[in-house]
């Protein structure tokens, strides 16, 4: 051979890498995101349980058609180990799914984006995850979210969708989130204020579907960090004033974890058209109040302070001195109105009553009604409440010593 033919054949066989190396480029781009991840699940799998196994794992696009909640979920199509056994130690997207939950709600019924959110039908991760989503349409419940909404269990967020099915329940076992709000909406009496269901108070919105409303929905102008209805409702919750100026809901003095809770609580009250067959077994239609606890009412009915149960002054007061109890106290003791309403505002009583402000203005405008005369009675009681409050502490006094 010359040496012009060797430095042909040189050249020749360069070119022929180049063009493989080019080849190999483009045959990469062509290839979808899947694709290796199913070629790394193949690999995984004949390494750890051999080549015959590795012949089951499934291979092109991969989908859960639920026909009854309309979708159609291609999670699987990365998410290859979910229903396989002995790949629980493995990493993402490969881990068999925690058992427990899917005995309980069976794939084939349940697809997966109905718990965890996601775009169900794309099959790339950026998409299906769709973590970057600010509108909160349906990105992941996932770790990410969670670790950017600074939830200390950062998986915690699915229970919001978990709720969406379960709000009937008192307790779901593993929604522990939502299982804590659900009682601090009973203890701090939300309902005083706020219709939830079939009962509660006009003072505040219906939250019976809170969920439904939409992210342009809220004011985020007094909000710091990037805006999000979750963020809304967690600084809300926080501090209902800095949300809302003009608000009346008090501070209860939440720290994040309740707020979240809460949070999350109220977001997963959308309305459903759900089939029935998805619906857990309505257990307790709505919270319901104790049998002590309408004994007690009935023992308050015919007391003194009668007057303040009737007119359900009691649902946010105490009235010590008559012995009428509140379940909630958002609002003082009334048995020291008389004389608290004079240093706390400035003014007499029946001049507060007559033209209150703050709460009891949206109380008396929006969800108790006070005829003329019963303000006057309302007066008059209170004048009684506070004389026989000075006669109890003055026994008291006497007793004492
Ligand atoms: C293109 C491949 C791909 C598709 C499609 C995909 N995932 Fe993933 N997923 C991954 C990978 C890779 C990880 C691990 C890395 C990560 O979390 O970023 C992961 C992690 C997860 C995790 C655990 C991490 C977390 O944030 O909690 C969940 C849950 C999850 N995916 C759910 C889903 C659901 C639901 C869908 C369908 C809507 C889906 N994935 C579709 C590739 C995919
Ligand atoms: C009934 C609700 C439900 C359904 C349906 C469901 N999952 Fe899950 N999934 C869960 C729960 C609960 C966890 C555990 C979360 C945790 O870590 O606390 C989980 C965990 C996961 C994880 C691991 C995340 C982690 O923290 O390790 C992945 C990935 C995942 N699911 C994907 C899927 C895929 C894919 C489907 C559909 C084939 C699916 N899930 C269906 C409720 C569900
Ligand atoms: C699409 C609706 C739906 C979603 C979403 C859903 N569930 Fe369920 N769940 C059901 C139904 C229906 C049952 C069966 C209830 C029955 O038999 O009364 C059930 C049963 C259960 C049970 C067993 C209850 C019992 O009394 O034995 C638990 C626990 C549970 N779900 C927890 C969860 C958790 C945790 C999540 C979120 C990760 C979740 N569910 C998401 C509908 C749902
Ligand atoms: C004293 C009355 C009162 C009590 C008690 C009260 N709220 Fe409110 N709440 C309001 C009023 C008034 C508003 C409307 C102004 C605002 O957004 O703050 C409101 C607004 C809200 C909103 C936002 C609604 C919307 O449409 O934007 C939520 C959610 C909420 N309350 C939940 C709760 C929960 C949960 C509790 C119990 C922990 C509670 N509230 C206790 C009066 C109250
Ligand atoms: C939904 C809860 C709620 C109901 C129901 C309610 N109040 Fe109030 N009320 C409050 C709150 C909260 C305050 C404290 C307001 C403030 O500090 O601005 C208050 C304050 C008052 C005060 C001033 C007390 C003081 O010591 O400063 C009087 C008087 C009063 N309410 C009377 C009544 C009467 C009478 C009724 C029944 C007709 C009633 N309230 C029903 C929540 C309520």
């Amino acid at each position: 051979m010359s040496w012009k033919n060797r430095d042909a054949v040189t050249v020749y066989s360069l070119g022929g890498v180049v063009a493989i190396l080019a080849g190999v480029v483009l045959w990469n781009n062509a290839q979808p995101e899947w694709s290796g991840y199913q070629d790394e699940f193949r690999e995984l799998v004949t390494r750890k349980f051999g080549p015959a196994r590795a012949r089951q794992a499934a291979s092109g696009i991969q989908q859960i058609w639920v026909r009854e909640l309309g979708r159609v979920d291609r999670c699987t199509t990365c998410h290859l180990g979910e229903d396989w056994k002995g790949l629980e130690g493995a990493s993402e997207p490969y881990r068999s799914h925690p058992k427990g939950i899917l005995e309980k709600h069976p794939v084939a019924k349940y697809g997966c984006t109905i718990c965890h959110g996601g775009q169900g039908y794309a099959t790339d991760m950026e998409a299906a995850h769709s973590v970057g989503n600010d509108n909160w349409g349906e990105p992941l419940l996932g770790g990410e979210l969670g670790k950017a909404n600074l939830i200390s269990n950062r998986e915690a967020l699915i229970q919001v969708n978990c709720n969406i099915c379960h709000r009937n329940d008192r307790e779901t076992p593993g929604a522990d989130y939502i299982n804590y709000a659900k009682k601090l909406v009973d203890q701090k009496g939300c309902y005083a204020c706020h219709t939830i269901g079939k009962r509660g108070g006009a003072v505040g919105p219906n939250l019976t579907y809170i969920g439904d409303l939409a992210p342009e929905q809220f004011d985020y102008s007094r909000m710091s960090g990037k805006p999000s209805v979750f963020g809304w409702h967690v600084a809300h919750f926080k501090d209902p004033k800095q949300a809302v100026r003009e608000t009346v809901m008090p501070n209860f003095g939440f720290g994040s974890k309740e707020a979240q809770a809460l949070a999350m609580l109220v977001m997963s009250w959308k309305r459903t058209n759900l089939p029935l067959a998805y619906m857990p077994g309505v257990k307790i239609p709505e919270p319901q109040r104790s049998p002590e606890e309408i004994a007690k009412e009935q023992q308050m009915l015919t007391g003194a302070g009668a007057f303040f149960v009737k007119k359900t002054c009691f649902i946010c007061h105490d009235v010590s001195s008559f012995g009428i109890e509140s379940a909630t106290k958002i609002g003082p003791d009334l048995a020291v109105a008389y004389s608290d309403v004079q240093s706390r505002f400035g003014r007499t009583l029946e001049d507060f009553l007559k033209a209150p402000t703050g709460t009891m203005s949206v109380v008396l405008s929006t969800q108790i009604h006070l005829t003329e005369s019963e303000r006057e009675e309302a007066i008059a009681k209170l004048k009684v409440a506070y004389q026989t409050k000075t006669e109890q502490d003055a026994k008291n006094k006497i007793a004492r010593k």
